[in-house]
């Protein structure tokens, strides 16, 4: 008998083995031999599939190369940014795979597949999970599928709304408005300085969303978002190498802590929703941030709902929400800010139709919501980064079940990937000039650019698009406004363009910047004497001080056309107020060699030179003015202004 239990049991633990052997071979070899086959046949070609490793170690190789060094003030970045996708494309066409560990992932290119991908009618497309680790850390309605991702869905909307939007922008302004101060007081005294503006842009970012989400907890939100970014660079380290389950179970020192920071950040955000119901049980709270238009929508969600166990998130849903805001809202928009002043720097005579623009809608005043709406050129400059630098380089789906796209029958287990940066550079789709950074493509809209194709989607498309676009937009126009409206920049010698990835694109080495003070136009405010002579004397005089702050915009711009319209204004308008007729010529004869390549270092001391000047001269001009304006009808000089 007790033979016959101990045969049992070794015939038992043999069976476990042997199942357990098969289980692990046909991972990593059988299964993706058999997907290679059948890939294979239907023209998706690539490397053959490797044991264990497929193309990471290839891969990883590439990428270390071309990222070794910087590259050429070019935006032609696919080469650099994602070698392998570009070299496999290169080798196998459009419709082709890489191996990524035992998965295949066939890369998606026809926009019209993207689109079929994205919108999902039948539900067979799923979000690639990750691994445990990477669920730490990427929470929320961004991981969940069916009727978990709906509910989490319609309860966030809300907050997202265009009306609720108004009410983040005063967040927005007090962190920017920090940020500008700051750079402010380093320009202060030589007028420039050089500056690394990219951890300064994460830091904006990471403020914006701790105010915009905690409101008056967002000390305590600050410390979230360090832990948080603690925890996605113990992430990156796991991720440079293949993923083997149950890894992320053993004790290493690298998985205990970040368990120790999830802890941690749960704990906090657990903390401040408590207080926060609380107080707002008490009506003591406002609810003019995402936490709280929140917990509003979800009260309202479980009262519509009957209170039924379904309706609603629980706290703990809650709190991974709060999380997510942190990971898929910051590092985002401060990639696309850093890219839009490299950009911009790139293209200075755009940065100064960016500004002209701002200071016609807002002057030096704070940048509301309204005329955030009006700008078209930022808009349009905005979209045109996004394309060249998309922030979030690639979409991932898996498929669940055998299904058909377009022509290629894919089984259950294979990943897609939809490569945004691929797309968006693609020549095919977007002319022989896709590569330059053209913003006037976008000049009547997306869908006129894009011919109604799924061939630009930074933020995803279909029924998950990025929930937080609106958000994003509004944002990095109000911070760019207010940059805009303190500081031109340029980029200093010591930039290096070197745009990679670590989950968004990002500048490799910093974004080095020159950063100048903008001289705000003087505009004196006299009082407006009921003497028709005078009325237009001193109206002249405003005009010219307007011009001339353009003037110094388009000098450091270089856009010749507008300094010629410029100085053609000018001249007519002094010959009319005579005065200033010498002034003028005084300007263009030592203003206008600025435009050749030999006195480009010139520009600043001619422009200093010319102001000089047009001081004194404005001087005498005052003079002459104010001597005719009778006693008593002149508001105090120094409180007008
Ligand atoms: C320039 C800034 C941003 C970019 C480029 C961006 C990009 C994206 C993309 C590409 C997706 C879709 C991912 C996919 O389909 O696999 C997405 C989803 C999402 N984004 Fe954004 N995002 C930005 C800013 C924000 C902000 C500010 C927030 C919130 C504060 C946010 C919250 C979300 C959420 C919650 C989702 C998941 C939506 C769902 O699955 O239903 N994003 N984002």
């Amino acid at each position: 008998m007790g033979e016959l239990v101990y045969l049992g049991a070794v015939i038992s633990g043999v069976v476990i083995l042997l199942s357990l052997v098969w289980r692990a071979v046909n991972w990593v070899w059988w299964k993706p031999k058999k997907l290679e086959k059948y890939l294979r046949e239907q023209g998706i070609n690539g490397h053959p599939y490797r044991l264990l490793s497929g193309d990471l170690k290839e891969n990883t190789m590439l990428t270390k190369e071309a990222q070794s060094k910087p590259m050429n003030l070019s935006h032609d970045i696919v080469p650099r940014v994602v070698p392998p996708l570009h070299q496999t494309i290169k080798n196998y066409g459009k419709k082709s795979v890489i191996w990524t560990g035992p998965t295949p992932r066939v890369i998606i290119m026809d926009p019209e597949l993207i689109g079929d991908v994205l919108s999902n009618k039948f539900g067979h497309f799923l979000k690639s999970q990750g691994n445990p680790m990477e669920r730490l850390l990427v929470t929320g309605v961004i991981n969940h599928e069916g009727e978990k991702w709906a509910k989490h869905r319609r309860v966030i909307n809300p907050a997202f709304h265009q009306e609720k939007l108004k009410r983040i922008l005063p967040a927005v302004y007090k962190s920017c408005g920090e940020m500008v101060s700051k750079w402010e007081k380093l320009v202060l005294g030589a007028g420039s300085c050089e500056l690394d503006v990219w951890p300064e842009l994460q830091n904006l970012t990471g403020d914006v969303i701790s105010r915009t989400s905690f409101g008056s907890s967002y000390e305590e939100g600050r410390r979230i978002n360090q832990l948080l970014n603690e925890q996605a660079m113990l992430l990156l380290q796991g991720l440079q190498s293949v993923y083997i389950p149950g890894l992320s179970f053993l004790p290493t020192k690298r998985n205990k802590r970040m368990k120790e920071l999830n802890r941690e950040v749960r704990a906090l955000i657990r903390g401040i929703i408590n207080k926060r119901e609380k107080s707002m049980k008490a009506n003591e709270a406002s609810n003019d941030d995402l936490l709280g238009l929140l917990i509003e929508s979800n009260s309202k969600d479980i009262q519509e709902h009957g209170n039924n166990k379904k309706a609603g998130l629980s706290i703990e849903d809650v709190i991974d929400e709060c999380k997510l805001f942190y990971f898929a809202g910051q590092e985002t928009t401060s990639t696309l800010l850093v890219w839009t002043m490299i950009v911009l720097s790139m293209h200075p005579n755009w940065q100064v139709r960016a500004r002209e623009e701002v200071l016609q809608v807002f002057g030096k005043n704070k940048p509301d919501f309204d005329g955030l709406s009006q700008l078209k050129i930022v808009t349009m400059i905005l979209y045109e980064v996004l394309r060249l630098y998309p922030p979030a380089i690639s979409l991932l789906r898996v498929t669940s079940k055998k299904i058909q796209l377009g022509e290629i029958s894919l089984p259950p287990g294979v990943e897609l990937a939809l490569p945004a940066i691929l797309v968006h550079h693609d020549r095919e789709l977007w002319g022989e000039d896709a590569q330059e950074f053209k913003p006037e493509r976008f000049s009547k809209g997306v869908s006129k650019a894009t011919k109604n194709q799924v061939s630009f989607f930074p933020f995803g498309w279909g029924a998950r698009i990025c929930i937080g676009q609106n958000f994003a937009m509004i944002e990095a126009k109000m911070i760019l406004a207010m940059i805009l409206q303190h500081f031109s920049f340029e980029l200093s010698p010591s930039y290096a363009h070197a745009p990679y990835t670590i989950l968004t694109l990002q500048p490799q080495y910093g974004a080095h910047m020159i950063l100048h003070k903008m001289s705000p136009p003087h505009i004196p405010k006299v009082y407006i004497p009921e003497d028709p002579v005078l009325q237009i004397a001193s109206a002249l005089r405003i005009e010219i001080n307007q011009c001339f702050a353009v003037l110094r915009d388009m000098a450091s711009g270089r856009d010749l056309k507008k300094f010629l319209t410029v100085i053609a204004g000018l001249w007519i308008l002094s010959i009319v107020g005579s005065c200033c007729n010498f002034l003028t010529f005084f300007y263009i004869l030592h203003a206008v060699p600025v435009f050749y390549e030999k006195y480009e270092d010139q520009v600043d001391s001619f422009a200093e030179k010319a102001m000089a000047e047009i001081k004194k001269q404005y001087a005498v001009f005052d003079a002459k003015v104010l001597s005719k304006i009778p006693r008593g009808l002149l508001k105090d000089k120094k409180k007008a202004s």
